[in-house]
């Protein structure tokens, strides 16, 4: 019962939060006449002292104490007695629990906004040193037309970024106080919740303190952005994954991102990426997790809140490792640029281009299209790209067709031709990095 009941093995990953808590509880306490100032002084230097029992490994958690904030009130008042067993009035675990989550996921909230800013800044680093390394873009993953590679990484650097305001709008509703509303419905002392909101660097109090106490919400939407985030670092891993097959070889990742079979000499395998897109099913099941826990819960804290928080600190570790890992992974990719051409070669990427020459020239899209396809297919019978065709040959589709179809037909004509705000062309692409950079800075992760 005690070993089902206890939470002391993961909470107490809590403490610092906790004790930071019952500091801005507790100047309250005494600036509103509750206890007295000296209760308050024998309170904080007893915090004081736990908290430097517990980062030096020396504090001793007891599973009989069942959790973070009951281990640390009984050491409390073991140190400094009836002062110690003072710190409670006017609170209740509910709204201390509440409190500590929210602090933690704050921070942990800044720390993850840093991390993938560092992973925008290598998308970033890469996509510059390859405005103009042309590859095949792909639908349903056969060739469609040709684009820029740093056009492609780009399209990530949209989605981190959208990552990141999610996160920031998340923060907003982490950042209120729950402290108040004591086990449920508030409490008959005189407290002073703007005073701990202030304290604890809150933006304003729950307003409601059943909400408050039940209220898991944040810690929801938390988890909801997460596994975005690493549904976007799926996608990119199973981009890697796929690049680096040498049927591709458009990339070669660091080995030290890589192992080697045990059976089979030849091999190097991209765990790392692969890891990346297994761990998205923990974290999105970590999402279900809570969604499922609160479902059927009634006003207002149940027992059943306390398995918020291993799905809650796992989706944290998991992306700050994976975040981490990944910036430095992207800054030692290896780009075959001459993998990437010949595969946009070998797909007819330009065969849109030809056809757009066409309704350029008056014919109508239909119709055009009609004739790359033929032509498409004659290339084919002889192996050749469009681009290889002879004048000749590629009269025979339509006369309209002369000599300044070949500037067309080029991969590098075809990708500049597309050039408007979120196109493919290179002088696009430069101008998206550097909007991106302005961005960046302008979202420079909080300064702690
Ligand atoms: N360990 C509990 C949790 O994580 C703390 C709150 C317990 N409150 C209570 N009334 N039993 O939710």
């Amino acid at each position: 019962m005690q070993r089902y009941t206890a939470s002391v093995s993961f909470d107490r990953r809590l403490a610092g939060h906790d004790i930071e808590g019952s500091l801005a509880h507790a100047s309250m306490l005494a600036a509103t006449g509750i206890i007295g100032a000296d209760d308050l002084v024998a309170i904080e230097s007893g915090l004081r002292q736990i908290s430097e029992e517990i980062d030096r490994g020396e504090f001793a958690w007891s599973l009989e104490l069942e959790d973070v904030h009951l281990n640390i009130e009984k050491r409390l008042t073991s140190l400094v007695g009836d002062a110690g067993k003072r710190l409670h009035t006017a609170r209740s675990r509910n709204d201390q629990v509440a409190t500590d989550i929210r602090l933690y996921l704050r921070a942990s909230i800044d720390d993850i906004i840093g991390l993938v800013q560092a992973m925008q800044k290598a998308l970033l680093d890469l996509a510059e040193k390859h405005a103009d390394t042309v590859m095949p873009g792909f639908t349903h993953l056969q060739v469609a037309q040709p684009i820029v590679f740093g056009h492609h990484l780009m399209a990530y650097f949209e989605m981190l970024k959208r990552d990141v305001e999610r996160l920031a709008d998340c923060r907003k509703r982490v950042n209120l106080l729950p402290l108040g509303a004591a086990a449920l419905a508030g409490t008959s002392y005189p407290i002073d919740r703007e005073m701990v909101a202030k304290l604890l660097g809150f933006d304003g109090v729950c307003g409601n303190s059943m909400d408050a106490v039940s209220d898991r919400d944040f810690a929801i939407e938390f988890c909801a952005a997460g596994a975005l985030i690493m549904t976007h670092l799926s996608r990119l891993s199973e981009e890697l994954i796929l690049w680096m097959n040498p049927s591709f070889g458009f990339i070669d990742l660091a080995d030290r991102f890589c192992t080697g079979s045990s059976i089979m000499p030849q091999k190097k395998n991209p765990d790392v990426p692969e890891l990346v897109r297994g761990k998205t099913g923990r974290i999105n099941g970590h999402l279900v997790a809570l969604l499922t826990l609160m479902k059927g819960q009634p006003l207002a804290y149940n027992k059943d809140n306390q398995e918020d928080k291993e799905p809650l600190f796992d989706t944290v570790d998991t992306l700050t490792d994976t975040l981490r890992i990944y910036a430095d992974m992207l800054a030692g990719i290896r780009v075959r640029k001459e993998a990437m051409r010949n595969a946009a070669m070998r797909g007819y990427a330009t065969a849109t281009d030809l056809a757009d020459y066409l309704v350029k020239k008056g014919l109508p899209f239909r119709e055009a299209h009609e004739i790359v396809a033929r032509a498409v297919r004659f290339a084919d019978s002889g192996h050749r790209d469009l681009g290889a065709l002879e004048l000749s040959e590629l009269k025979n589709f339509s006369d309209l067709i002369d000599s300044d179809i070949f500037q067309i037909l080029t991969l590098e004509g075809s990708a500049s031709s597309r050039d408007h705000v979120g196109g493919t062309a290179p002088s696009q692409v430069t101008r998206a990095i550097r909007q991106a950079r302005e961005w960046l800075s302008r979202n420079a992760p909080i300064a702690k």
